[in-house]
């Protein structure tokens, strides 16, 4: 075991597979929480997954996973191009955060094109489908590895 990694969602995720199929896909946030776990299994990590909608919720677990986290994948979702405060969280974590986003944001409105995460995240997997947070778990199995 490496550690706990602190799997966190941002507003409107909990739609996933019902909102904009299109453009976030098919599976639900319960389908990838599901993969999450048996990657994480396999990697030998531990995975809280949450999701909320409420930006001071998301501040809180930043805040917990200070003390119970290796690890961070945020996919802070709108949070991402207007959260100083989010930014400012992250920024009192010490351990490593990968930034995820289902789209490519840089393919979108100009408005998307701008994350405050970005600024702390030590990787950020953007366009990936839901395989990002897969590919952020293995990354993250690499930046916690102890010894
Ligand atoms: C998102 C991209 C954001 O711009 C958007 O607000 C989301 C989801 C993504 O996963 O592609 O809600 O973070």
């Amino acid at each position: 075991m490496t550690g706990t990694v602190f799997v966190l969602n941002g507003p409107n995720l909990n739609l996933l597979g019902k909102r904009q199929p299109d453009i976030y896909g098919t599976e639900t946030l319960a389908d990838v929480e599901a993969a999450c776990r048996r990657l994480a299994g396999e990697l030998g990590l531990g995975v809280e997954f949450r999701q909320s909608n409420a930006e001071h919720e998301i501040i809180d677990w930043i805040h917990e996973a200070r003390e119970r986290a290796a690890g961070i994948v945020i996919n802070p979702a709108a949070h991402s191009h207007t959260s100083v405060a989010i930014l400012d969280a992250l920024n009192a974590f010490e351990g490593p955060v990968i930034e995820v986003h289902i789209s490519n944001i840089h393919r979108r409105e100009s408005f998307r094109q701008h994350s405050f995460v970005s600024l702390r995240a030590d990787g950020v997997i953007a366009g990936c489908g839901t395989q990002g947070y897969l590919l952020a778990l293995r990354r993250m199995a690499e930046l916690t590895a102890t010894g």
